[in-house]
């Protein structure tokens, strides 16, 4: 079976809440994703801490602009040496693929569609096919234009698995671990994720809110084995 990697979402607003959270989970945790939060609070410097740390970082600003502002985003990331950023796929394929064909660059990964919206939100958006349909013609179009990867929600990933033929990495938000148990609906636990074929999933408040954060890790990593 495939690998499924963990990516902790340092959502932190400070750095030395970033480095402190970093220390708990040192020796365990390789990927970090670094969002709009820590980013426009600490900058670059959020990127260098976790490679002096030694982890790999997911950039995850979801871009969303012209081509050539993008593709210049992306160019900057990528001489910070960060393992991934992502985009916003309804940008459109020019966007993408001005990012994609850049010599040197991080893995794309493409924004589907965000779960915090539903059918009725997205209808008013004007995306009027609904969130399945808009999805996989989204999903079609990064890979059409070269993207690596999708972020979706976990229950979607099965479907795109087989909608993509297995040419990208899935990038899975949502989770929740079997441990908190399952009173949240629309909650997949890692173990789901990763049989869906989530390649990549990203936990935020469920590590670095616990009591524990190492000891939460650790109990998702446990479940993704
Ligand atoms: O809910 P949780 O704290 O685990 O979220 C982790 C991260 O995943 C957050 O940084 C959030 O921005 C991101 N996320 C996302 N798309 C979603 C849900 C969460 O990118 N649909």
């Amino acid at each position: 079976m495939h690998k499924t990697e963990l990516i902790v979402a340092l959502d932190t607003h400070t750095l030395k809440a970033a480095e402190r959270l970093m220390e708990k989970l040192e020796g365990s945790v390789r990927y970090f994703k670094i969002g709009s939060v820590l980013f426009t609070a600490e900058g670059p410097a959020a990127v260098d801490l976790v490679h002096r740390r030694g982890g790999k970082v997911f950039l995850d600003l979801k871009f969303h602009d012209i081509p050539n502002t993008v593709k210049g985003a992306v160019k900057n990331a990528a001489s910070m040496g960060v393992y991934s950023v992502s985009l916003h796929l309804s940008g459109g394929a020019e966007m993408i693929k001005a990012s994609a064909d850049l010599e040197k660059r991080p893995k794309l990964w493409g924004i589907t569609v965000l779960t915090s919206l539903d059918e009725h939100n997205l209808f008013r958006a004007g995306f009027r096919c609904g969130i399945a349909k808009t999805v996989s013609r989204l999903a079609a179009l990064g890979l059409e234009n070269g993207v690596d990867g999708v972020v979706c929600s976990p229950l979607e990933a099965a479907r795109l698995k087989k909608l993509c033929d297995g040419k990208l990495s899935l990038v899975t938000p949502g989770i929740r671990p079997a441990a908190l148990g399952d009173d949240q609906k629309r909650a997949v636990t890692p173990a789901q994720a990763r049989a869906a074929g989530a390649n990549f999933i990203v936990v935020g408040r469920p590590i670095i809110e616990a009591e524990e954060p190492a000891a939460a890790a650790a109990a998702i990593l446990k479940e993704l084995k």
